[in-house]
């Protein structure tokens, strides 16, 4: 069939759509939902069998819902209504959610459904609940309401007929819906009320006296002082004390500001706070907040870095690169990158880099200082000549991101991962990370071009399939981990470990004699620097807009293909 995808932005809930669909032999194109006549334009170019919404923030079109079915996908389960679906959802402790795919009609999210999926609640963060058990979900319904579609003769179910559901209409979650009172609420409750509101649009609060929103919410198991006081900080997170025990702040937008590390958005306040360091460096058993963990079974050592959203700053790029020196010292023989929860890495900050343009600062300094950050992360790992290196992605994976996991000996991913292994969409960035070495010597040179050229995303199996990476498993999130931890163990026991070890170390000698890596580095870089210090804007001007979520007023062409002179043909 020909599906268009109408939606607010390609998040990653539509792009794992629009790879699933296209696997099934299905035609897709995808549309910005801008303005009614620019969607009803795209419509009669594409003449579409099927619209499908995968993320939406305003209704559509009488003209368009009349003429031809659109299936909307609702994050809340059947008889669910209204915009706030997850955050009452994580507000009022329900055990059980889920994804409901209805009609589009004159009414929201009251028309006939077509399926729907249900799913375990986690207590998380609203964005993580999204890209994982709702994006899970969502795609088992669309499959199925795509297929039941296909069928011609299937009958939606109208909301009327369903008996007693559990679902109901709700009204926008205001701030006031979920206000923190520092002084009343417990740490379970000050936890609860920030995940629902993260990450959009975070939660109303104020700190050292200024009005702000709160993200990235972590518990602290031993910590505490008077209710409402701010005791410390550590890294880039704030610690607040609660009426039982204290919370960590990652992350904190000012005013008319962006959302940064909370101790960048208030950096001189952060400062006058006393440094709360962990005991003991890289590891701990009890709760707290620490962006890079360390922690080892065996041979095996695992280094998580939970990096908010996966984007990595100079800084963190630099206390990774010390801890991955610090890991190689361990009696260990393979060493796991774990990369956090929902991200692996999407590269270079793109925030913090933003943030030094709004002070005194220069972006282009900042972005050229990540980038050498991150080129000299990847490098210590090309170069760990004692372990074999593993990157296991959990989460997704974009831009710089993609090449630093390639860096590694080699790349396992959950079967449910989407990889971005290019840099165009950044105002065609041109990339570094030594992805002109680590993407060519895997997929050859054409097909390294045509993922750079094409820009579209990557399911795990497809990433498998063209050899970008080395295992794709199955199972949820704990699955993945004793999978990984299984793998891992049984590479440290094989009898043939040394003589591995040893042929990579001269595969790396062969591979520097022909080029070194220090030249792959300075041709990057070389493009690197009229990025960022040229005459062409392109890539400061996508990046402001992406930090500050401009609103879209175009589809990009290597979507809506159905924009393209001559698209019929092809
Ligand atoms: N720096 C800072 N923030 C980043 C980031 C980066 N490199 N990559 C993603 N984010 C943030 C987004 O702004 C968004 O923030 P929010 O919490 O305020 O909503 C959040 O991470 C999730 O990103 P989103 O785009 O909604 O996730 P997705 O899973 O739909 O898409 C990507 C993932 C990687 C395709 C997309 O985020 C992207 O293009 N990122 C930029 C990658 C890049 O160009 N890096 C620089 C070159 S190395």
């Amino acid at each position: 069939m020909r599906i268009l995808l109408l939606t607010h932005a390609f998040n990653s809930l539509t792009q794992r759509l629009a790879a699933e669909l296209r696997q099934r032999g299905h035609d897709i194109s995808v549309e910005f939902d801008i303005a009614d006549s620019v969607t009803e334009e795209a419509v009669a170019l594409f003449a579409p069998d099927l619209i499908v919404a995968p993320y939406l923030r305003r209704a559509i079109a009488p003209a368009i819902w009349s003429r031809h079915v659109c299936l909307i996908v609702h994050p809340g389960i059947v008889g669910d209504r209204g915009p706030s679906a997850l955050d009452w959802a994580i507000q009022e402790g329900q055990t059980e959610w889920g994804v409901t795919v209805l009609q589009a009609e004159a009414e929201m999210d009251a028309g006939p459904v077509w399926a729907s999926a249900s799913f375990p609640m986690r207590a998380v963060k609203k964005s993580s609940l999204y890209r994982n058990e709702v994006t899970q979900a969502a795609t088992t319904a669309v499959l199925q309401a795509v297929q039941r579609f296909a069928s011609g003769n299937f009958v939606p179910q109208a909301l009327a007929t369903f008996t007693a559901p559990r679902g109901r209409l709700r009204p926008l979650m205001k701030q006031s819906d979920c206000s923190l009172n520092w002084e009343r609420d417990d740490s379970a409750t000050v936890l609860r009320k920030m995940h629902a509101a993260d990450g959009f649009p975070g939660l109303a609060d104020s700190l050292f006296g200024e009005p702000c929103q709160l993200f990235d919410a972590w518990p602290e198991a031993t910590l505490r002082g008077a209710a409402g006081t701010l005791l410390g900080r550590r890294e880039t997170a704030l610690l607040r004390a609660t009426v039982d025990g204290a919370v960590w702040i990652g992350h904190v937008k000012r005013n008319n500001s962006i959302k940064l590390p909370a101790s960048l958005a208030f950096q001189r306040e952060a400062l006058a706070l006393p440094e709360l360091p962990l005991e003991s460096y890289w590891r701990s058993d009890a709760a707290t907040w620490q962006d890079i963990a360390y922690a080892e079974q065996g041979a095996v050592g695992f280094l998580h870095f939970e990096f908010y959203n996966g984007a990595m700053s100079t800084t963190q790029c630099e206390r990774l690169r010390y801890a991955v020196r610090w890991a190689r010292q361990r009696p260990t023989q393979v060493l796991l990158l774990m990369g956090g929860g929902d991200f692996w890495s999407n590269g270079i900050h793109l925030n913090v880099i933003e943030a030094a343009s709004l002070g005194q600062g220069s972006a282009a300094d900042e972005s050229w200082r990540n980038i050498n950050a991150m080129n000299d992360l990847a490098l210590e790992l090309i170069n760990t000549q004692q372990h074999i290196t593993v990157a296991a992605l959990g989460g997704n994976s974009g831009a710089g991101g993609c090449f630093l996991a390639r860096a590694c000996d080699l790349v396992w991913t959950r079967e449910t991962v989407l990889l971005n292994p290019h840099y165009k969409n950044m105002g065609n960035l041109y990339g570094s990370e030594y992805w002109t070495y680590l993407l060519p010597r895997r997929v050859g040179l054409d097909a390294a071009s045509a993922i750079m050229r094409n820009r579209q995303p990557l399911t795990a199996q497809r990433a498998l399939e063209i050899g970008f990476t080395d295992a794709c498993l199955s199972g949820d999130a704990t699955a993945f981990h004793s999978e990984v931890a299984r793998r891992a163990a049984a590479l440290a026991a094989a009898p043939d470990l040394a003589l591995r070890i040893a042929a990579k170390r001269e595969a790396r000698e062969r591979d520097e004699a022909v080029k070194p890596l220090a030249a792959y580095r300075e041709e990057e870089l070389s493009h690197m620097r009229r990025n960022f210090y040229g005459f062409d804007p392109s890539y400061h001007i996508a990046r402001h807009h992406f930090v500050h979520k401009s609103p879209a007023s175009w589809t990009p062409r290597h979507l809506a293909r159905h924009r393209d002179l001559g698209w019929r043909g092809s």
